[in-house]
């Protein structure tokens, strides 16, 4: 009998299917990404969403009371891919709240009660990353992974440090050197990842991590946002934000874009809340790039790439991604959480604006620094990457895209004090990052002290670095074919 969830290929030309306990980063037969599929009517699926509010009154450290804490597995009906309630690896996260923000609300001009400001930065490693992580870790628990890596802008690397000293398996991040905030290094080093600081942008460490990611000779899980488990969990934010609005869904919800995991994830969980017939009404999405790392605005608002049932315009991105190495382009804002040129999630948060009717903006570094400060003057701390919503809000109500009367849900993905260098700059003028660079270097003498890596963007390298034998290495690089590190994917064989 087949399990009741499954791995899927979202392209619908192609449909592959695979075990829900294999480990992937990418379809076997055609390279696209996947999507984690459940056989709905063996399921027990609740009649209404108004079934998961009973959870909020159980108590107890038990497995149910555990599950009943945590703002994902309170869900848990909506991502049943695990086998046993006991695989399941939560920290409590996802206890976030969907805040009214009357002030910022007049501030912009919009009605009393018009704008909420979904606050991911209460989860436990201070953004929404620990949604998806849990449910990442559960599969990766699931499947016996004892090594699990990511490259990350920061705020993933710390998530996922935070769930693998938790889940006692060694965590790997991959980092571009000097290109995080110190927020997140320091919780890196902290929960005791081996922290490789790879000489080069997000992109390239994302390349170099699939690389040896898809080789099963390196025993490493994936837990970037390509696997699709990933996003189950981070699906959870809408199911809380519909539950704090009475199971009303707002009329827009709005998200930062970098490599368009969570945007996906929104298409997703209101793509399935539809076909259960548990909500009436999808909300529109809009995702904000940054103008320095702005991909999928030129795509979908300038070049009109749509997700055209599956059928997108791959040739277009394509085109881009050639003209962007041509000219040796890397991208560069202020927000360095979605300073990523080329966002893996493309393809699914096509359809997720297709599923929600959405649009794509982009909005300058001095936008993002100014709302980021008048999110904190009302009183809700962010860092720089969340503001984008709110500046991106902004701009849709300028261009009247967005009516003042519209009720609105701004995701704020990250904690204020992730980045306190560039608050201290806003506010003082005083770049504290150079002034630490000035700084004598002294050796670490803590007992466990965790020291960064530094290494080459080099394959061989890296591996080295990882203690594993680079000999065993298959793909090498320049023939990554199939590794899922290039899009639009080329098709591969199994
Ligand atoms: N906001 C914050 C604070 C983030 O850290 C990220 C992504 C995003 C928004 C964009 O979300 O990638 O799902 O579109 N940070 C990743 C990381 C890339 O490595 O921490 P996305």
């Amino acid at each position: 009998m087949r399990d009741v969830a499954h791995q899927q290929c979202i392209n619908p030309g192609c449909n592959a299917t695979f075990a829900i306990d294999e480990i992937r980063v990418a379809c076997g037969k055609c390279g696209n990404l996947l999507d984690i599929r459940y056989d709905w009517r063996r399921l027990p699926i609740p009649r209404s969403m108004t079934f998961f509010e009973h959870r909020w009154s159980t108590k107890g450290t038990g497995i149910e009371g555990r599950l009943d804490f945590s703002g994902v597995w309170r869900f848990r009906e909506l991502l049943p891919f695990y086998h046993s309630e006991d695989q399941i690896v939560t920290i409590g996260e996802g206890r976030t709240v969907l805040q009214r923000a009357d002030l910022l609300a007049a501030q912009l001009g919009m009605k009393s009660g018009g704008l909420m400001l979904q606050y991911e930065g209460l989860n436990p490693s201070g953004s929404f990353k620990d949604n998806g992580m849990t449910a990442a870790f559960t599969h990766a628990n699931m499947v016996g992974a004892r090594r699990v890596a990511c490259a990350s802008t920061g705020n993933t690397s710390a998530s996922l440090a935070m769930f693998a000293s938790l889940a006692q398996m060694q965590g790997v991040v991959f980092i571009g050197s000097g290109k995080i905030s110190f927020g997140k290094l320091s919780q890196a080093l902290d929960y005791g990842a081996l922290t490789l600081q790879i000489q080069g942008d997000f992109d390239a460490c994302l390349r170099r991590i699939r690389q040896i990611a898809t080789d099963p000779a390196m025993g490493i899980y994936l837990m970037n946002s390509v696997n699709p488990f990933r996003l189950e969990g981070q699906k959870s934010i809408m199911y809380r934000v519909l539950e704090a609005l009475d199971w009303q869904s707002p009329d827009w919800v709005i998200v930062p874009g970098g490599n368009l995991g969570n945007c996906s994830a929104f298409g997703k969980a209101f793509l399935e809340l539809k076909e259960l017939g548990l909500i009436k009404k999808v909300p529109r999405l809009a995702i904000i790039n940054a103008t320095g790392a702005n991909t999928l605005n030129e795509l979908v608002s300038r070049r009109g790439v749509k997700w055209n049932g599956g059928k997108y315009d791959a040739e277009t991105v394509q085109k881009l991604y050639a003209a962007m190495d041509e000219s040796n382009y890397h991208p560069h804002t202020i927000a360095s959480a979605i300073e990523i040129s080329r966002p893996v999630n493309l393809p699914k948060a096509l359809r997720a604006l297709d599923v929600m009717n959405g649009v794509v903006r982009e909005v300058s570094d001095e936008q993002i620094l100014e709302h980021r400060a008048m999110v904190a003057r009302f009183g809700f701390g962010c860092e720089p990457a969340s503001a984008a919503s709110v500046a991106g809000l902004h701009q849709l109500l300028d261009e009247k895209a967005i009516s003042p009367d519209e009720q609105v849900v701004c995701i704020l993905t990250g904690h204020e004090l992730k980045d306190p260098n560039v608050t201290v700059k806003y506010h003082t003028g005083v770049d504290m990052k150079s002034v630490q660079d000035m700084a004598p270097r002294q050796a670490p003498t803590g007992k466990l002290a965790n020291q960064p890596v530094q290494v080459e963007d080099d394959l061989s390298a890296i591996v080295k670095a990882l203690g594993l034998d680079s000999g065993k290495i298959k793909s090498t690089p320049g023939s990554e074919k199939g590794d899922g590190s290039d899009f639009p994917p080329k098709s591969v064989e199994e």
